[in-house]
């Protein structure tokens, strides 16, 4: 079973950033999204590119290698939405930010 685990602390990010973080052999692209945190998996539905790395604009990051748009409070890819890409839960816990691998 999942459990949460801390991959950061909330002073970590300001909004409208965000951050590539290794969790074990996985990586998370983690945002700040006008003060609230969501993770997504780092890799770029497309050729994987790193969207922790990309450019925020309010919910959306856009991928630094082609520039693919994805939805960092869903996965959702906005480009391709037949290509979406792993969300997880994420939670403040004191100041701690939380999420659950699957
Ligand atoms: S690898 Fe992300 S848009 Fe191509």
């Amino acid at each position: 079973m999942s459990e949460f685990i801390s991959i950061a602390k909330v002073t970590d990010l300001k909004p409208g950033e965000g951050r590539v973080i290794t969790v074990g052999d996985r990586e998370v692209a983690l945002f700040n999204v006008g003060g609230k945190f969501y993770a997504i998996s780092n890799t770029c539905a497309h050729q994987g590119g790193p969207l922790g790395e990309g450019t925020l604009d309010g919910n959306i990051v856009s991928c630094p290698w082609h520039g693919w748009r994805f939805d960092v409070t869903t996965g959702i890819t906005v480009t391709m939405p037949t290509m979406n890409v792993e969300k997880f839960e994420c939670v403040i816990e004191g100041d701690d930010v939380k999420i659950k691998l699957t």
